[in-house]
Order: C-alpha cells, then sequence, then structure tokens
C-alpha cells in the first residue's frame, strides 16, 4: 500500500512565450493543442539522481520513515544519471541508505507504473517488507531544440511513493501492462546503445535526440489507456462509478479530455497538471499524485485508477486503494 508520496520539480520554468523565441511556434498552438502553458527545466549541474532522491526523501517524510529503512529502490526512467550503474544506486547513496537494493526499470513514459507493479509483487511474495518507486526523466536533456513537434512537450521532473505491505483493504488493487515491440519506431531515441555507439556520425545524424511520431501516437494512446482502465477496474472487482480519482499520463490535454470521455468519469474526478509540467514521462503519475495527496484531493479509503501509455509501445493502467 502507498503510505508516502513525494515529489521534486526544479525551479527553471520554460514558458510558451519563451519557446516562441527559439522555434517556429506559438502559445496559442501548444495551449489548443496540447495543454501546456509551462514546464520545468533542469538546473545544468542536475542529474536524474538529484531528482530522484529529492522526491524520494519527500515521499519518506510524507510517511514519517527514515531513509535508512528503505529495503528496495526501483526508479523507472530511461534516461538515467549513465548507462550503468542504475539511477536508484545513486539514490540509495544520495538518501544515505545501506541496508536496501535498487534497480532501474525502463518503460519510457510507463516506467513508473511498472515499477511500482514490480515493487508490489516483490513486497506480496515476501521478498521484501517496503520499497521506494521513483519515476524521474529529464528529458530536456534528450531534447532537439530545433524540433518545434517535441521540444514544445516535454518537461523535467520526479515523484515517489513509499510502500508497505497491504493492509486490509488498502494497497494495490490491480495492475494490467501491455507492450506492442511492432511499434517501436513511433517513439524512440537510437544512440548510445549497441546499435549505434557514439560516434562523429551519431552526432551529426542527432541520433542523441529522442524522436516521435505523435500524430500517430495519439490514436493508440486514447484507445489503449481506456481499454487498459476497463480492464483494471473489473480486475479490481469495481465498477467504474467505486473510482474516485483517476490519475492520466499528463501528455496532452486532449488525450486526457478524450479518456474521461470514453472512461464517462467527470472532469473534477481527473488529475491535470500538464499546463504546469508539460509530458515527464515517467514522472507524470507521481508527480501528479503527490499534488494531489498534498493538497487533500486523495484521502485514506479512496479508489485511484492510474493510466498510462509511452515508448515501446508501452501502457497499462492499476487501481489502488489509498
Ligand atoms: C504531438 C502532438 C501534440 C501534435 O498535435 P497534432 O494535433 O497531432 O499535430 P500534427 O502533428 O498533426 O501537426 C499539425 C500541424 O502543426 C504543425 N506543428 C507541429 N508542432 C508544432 C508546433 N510546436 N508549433 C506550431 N506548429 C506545429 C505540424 O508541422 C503540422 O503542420 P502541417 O499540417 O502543415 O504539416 C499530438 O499528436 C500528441 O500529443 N500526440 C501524442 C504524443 C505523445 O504524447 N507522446 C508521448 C507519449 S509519452
Amino acid at each position: 500500500m502507498i503510505v508516502g508520496t513525494g515529489h521534486y520539480l526544479p525551479d527553471k520554468v520554460l514558458t510558451n512565450a519563451d519557446l516562441e523565441k527559439m522555434v517556429d511556434t506559438s502559445d496559442e498552438w501548444i495551449t489548443t493543442r496540447t495543454g501546456i502553458k509551462e514546464r520545468r527545466v533542469a538546473a545544468p549541474e542536475e542529474t536524474t539522481s538529484d531528482f530522484s532522491a529529492a522526491a524520494a526523501l519527500s515521499a519518506l517524510e510524507c510517511a514519517g520513515v527514515e531513509p535508512t529503512e528503505v529495503e528496495l529502490i526501483i526508479t523507472g526512467t530511461i534516461n538515467g544519471d549513465m548507462k550503468f550503474p542504475s539511477t536508484s544506486v545513486f539514490v540509495q547513496q544520495k538518501i544515505g541508505n545501506k541496508k536496501g537494493v535498487g534497480f532501474d526499470v525502463g518503460a519510457a513514459c510507463c516506467g513508473f507504473l511498472y515499477s511500482l507493479t514490480v515493487a508490489d509483487a516483490l513486497i506480496g511474495c515476501g521478498m521484501f517488507n517496503n520499497a521506494l518507486v521513483i519515476g524521474t526523466e529529464l528529458l530536456t536533456r534528450v531534447t532537439d531544440w530545433d524540433d518545434r513537434r517535441t521540444c514544445v512537450l516535454f518537461g523535467d521532473g520526479s515523484g515517489a511513493v513509499y510502500l508497505e505491505k497491504s493492509q486490509g483493504e488498502r494497497g494495490l488493487l490491480s495492475s494490467t501492462l501491455h507492450s506492442d515491440g511492432s511499434l517501436t519506431h513511433l517513439l524512440y531515441y537510437l544512440g548510445e546503445g549497441t546499435k549505434y555507439p557514439s560516434s562523429h556520425k551519431t552526432i551529426d545524424n542527432g541520433y542523441h535526440f529522442l524522436r516521435m511520431d505523435g500524430r500517430e501516437i495519439f490514436k493508440y494512446a486514447v484507445r489503449e489507456m481506456g481499454n487498459a482502465s476497463a480492464q483494471a477496474i473489473e480486475k479490481a472487482g469495481l465498477k467504474p462509478s467505486d473510482i474516485d480519482l483517476v490519475i492520466p499520463h499528463q501528455a496532452n490535454i486532449r488525450i486526457i479530455n478524450a479518456l474521461a470521455n470514453r472512461l464517462g468519469v467527470d472532469y473534477d474526478k481527473v488529475v491535470v497538471n500538464i499546463d504546469k509540467t508539460g509530458n515527464t514521462s515517467s514522472a507524470s503519475i507521481p508527480i501528479a499524485m503527490d499534488q494531489a495527496h498534498r493538497s487533500g484531493r486523495i484521502v485514506e479509503g479512496m479508489n485511484v485508477l492510474m493510466t498510462v501509455f509511452g515508448g515501446g509501445l508501452t501502457w497499462g493502467a492499476a487501481v489502488v486503494k489509498f
């Protein structure tokens, strides 16, 4: 069950007006097509594990638990500090933990939901008593600032939850995860792997930037998040009317609105922060969750539905009783 939540956003704000000076775009286009007004950008010296450690400490403080007590740390990220060691072991060091074990999960925007599911299963089978689950991306580090189709969309941030063994009805009620490897060409980062090891050529060809076919992904997003949400609600033994709050991946306000219509839930039950954060990938759900938790929108006993999609393509949904 989720005992504590936390998040971290860097100070620097990049507004649509700022982007108007960088590429051929407009506040009007970005706002109407995506719902984004501004996003946060990491300072040059900040790393994925700095963000993750800050969000983790905030979740632990919320739970009233000492960092030394954490047994498992899983970070969902596709853009860690380095190729290895994992970001989670840097987090372990930064929060002052020696007892635990850490590793990362790479599932693009779905990184947090996949990590939450893995952590819950490992606690459920008795291997660990508790876990920190973190979603963090600094996608602005792999953004092509000359590509107006992508550079207006992404922002940096981190969110975290602290989990313990489920008690009574509280806990992860269901999770449904999916991927389709025939759709890898829709969202990818070519460079720095075994296929295209770094060279002058990979830099000249821009393989160190994220690329996306947004229009094509849009179609899958609405359909598959809707299907996964219906599956997760059914698996949890609930009806759509039992869901108290929906936390969708914050990729596009039009996708969020279409999803709400499809699920038949009122807009006031849907958490939206995309106007302030942009798409923070795997950090998107846990940031929105912490904001909702701290503002009193999430209280104990609530059924919260999360749903997400991203590169892979990957997608999924889960229901948690707080
Ligand atoms: C990316 C996205 C916002 C683009 O919105 P869209 O309505 O699909 O827009 P299109 O890509 O069809 O582009 C429409 C036009 O706007 C132009 N355009 C694209 N980006 C622009 C920008 N930043 N400013 C101004 N015009 C822009 C395009 O060039 C195109 O012009 P054209 O018709 O002359 O070719 C939208 O498809 C989306 O959100 N997709 C989901 C992607 C996503 O969230 N992926 C992440 C998963 S984690």
